[in-house]
């Protein structure tokens, strides 16, 4: 097979440049390791910035997000038994995020897909790309007993953390950071009316918990963990108790709790490939890099990585101009380091750490003083919280 550029990964970084590239008649191909109802089986996080929303929106994706997705103009920190409101739509100049699921974000992405006949190969088994240092790299992967090979231009790495795609970039020119916390997140998911309107972060002294949501009837909250437990350890009943004491009293009142959905663990971690490219190799989202879900920047780092992609890609093919391209990954990283340094300060400031000393605690109380006395520190909050811009 022959194409422009060859996506590996169908998860939302893959799907949406894919869309945005067929919409503007350039030609691609992605390629997907598992079943279209596996990816569709994951649950992810929920909040999009209003830049990731544009881009769906730009994407003819954006029709059900607009229609079912809630907007919201803020939310809640509970700490040392206040509830305090972050007033996003004021604090940012206007704007505001959306709720709206990941998993039916991408849903919407593959519909629009399926809908233009864009080609994605799901189980697409040892999908692996080959001569990227060289102006004609291919991919092949294997269907069965047959190995394919599709030759290209440029192949995108959109393949998440676990992909092939950064691996292929030899060791001496790739450089990884990397931070994992000590804990994790325990989600659960549930057919239930969400305790608030609004978004609660709740620091705790038995650990940090979360109330969100993906609709007015679909609930979705977590608690920190240990990474030493597993999800066997947590029944339903177990969860919601442990919920409610990290909630302020009126809260944990009014939770409507319900069987779980979906209940899993997800360890916290901070990561960063560099370079984002390797000769025709790109990477995007997942691949080159993870956030702890604080600050609920994992998807939306993706959007800005995709947003300079599909321009680089763009000035390529209808104006011979390389410079998007050359400039990709200095202008991505820029970008993706400021949403490490917000979800490492949100992470920092609301969970409890076990090797923490009476005086870092004292620390993420002040931080929290201060944030809700200064218009500054909240304005800097709403603004990084609804995306920076691209
Ligand atoms: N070959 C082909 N596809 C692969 C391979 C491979 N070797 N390895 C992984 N994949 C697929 C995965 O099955 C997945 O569907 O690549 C896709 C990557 O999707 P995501 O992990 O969702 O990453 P991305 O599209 O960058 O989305 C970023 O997802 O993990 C969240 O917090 C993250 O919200 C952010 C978003
Ligand atoms: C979620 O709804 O899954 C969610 C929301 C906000 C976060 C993280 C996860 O910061």
């Amino acid at each position: 097979m022959k194409t422009s550029v060859c996506i590996i990964g169908g998860g939302p970084s893959g799907l949406m440049l894919s869309q945005l590239l067929h919409l503007k008649g350039i030609d691609n191909i992605v390629l997907e390791r598992q079943s279209r109802e596996y990816v569709l089986s994951r649950i992810r996080a929920g909040v999009l910035e209003h830049g990731f929303a544009a881009l769906m929106r730009e994407a003819q994706c954006g029709e059900r997000m607009d229609r079912e997705g809630e907007i919201h103009e803020g939310f809640l920190i509970a700490h040392d038994g206040r509830l305090d409101r972050v007033d996003l739509h004021k604090y940012s100049g206007g704007s505001s995020v959306v709720v709206y699921g990941q998993t039916e974000l991408t849903r919407d992405l593959y519909e629009a897909r399926d809908r233009m006949k864009g080609v994605v190969i799901h189980n697409a088994e040892d999908v692996q790309p080959h001569d990227l240092a060289s102006a004609t790299p291919y991919v092949t992967y294997r269907d069965g007993d047959e190995i394919v090979r599709i030759d290209c231009e440029f192949v995108i790495g959109a393949d998440g953390f676990h992909g092939v795609s950064r691996k292929s970039i030899p060791k001496g020119v790739l450089r990884e950071y990397e931070k994992v916390y000590p804990f994790g997140w325990l989600g659960v998911l549930s057919r239930t009316k969400p305790v608030s309107p609004e978004l609660i972060y709740a620091r705790h002294e038995r650990g940090f918990a979360l109330c969100s949501m993906r609709s007015q009837v679909l609930s979705r909250y977590y608690i920190q963990v240990p990474l030493t437990d597993k999800v066997e350890d947590w029944s339903d009943d177990a969860f919601w108790a442990e919920l409610k004491r990290r909630l302020p009293a009126e809260v944990a009142a009014r939770l409507i709790t319900g069987p779980s959905i979906e209940k899993s663990i997800a360890p916290l971690r901070s990561f960063v490939a560099e370079p984002m490219r390797y000769g025709n190799l790109f990477l995007a989202g997942d691949a080159a890099h993870i956030v702890p879900p604080t600050g609920a920047r994992g998807l939306n780092s993706a959007a800005s990585d995709i947003y300079y992609l599909y321009h680089a890609l763009l000035a390529h093919y209808e104006r011979g101009d390389g410079s998007g391209l050359e400039n990709y990954s200095a202008k991505a990283l820029a970008r993706v380091w400021k949403a490490q340094r917000f979800s490492w300060w949100m992470t920092t400031m609301l969970h409890t750490f076990p090797e923490s000393i009476d005086y870092d605690k004292k620390l993420q109380e002040t931080e929290l003083a201060y944030l809700f006395s200064s218009e500054r520190a909240l304005g800097s909050l709403a603004e990084n919280y609804v995306g920076l811009p691209f």
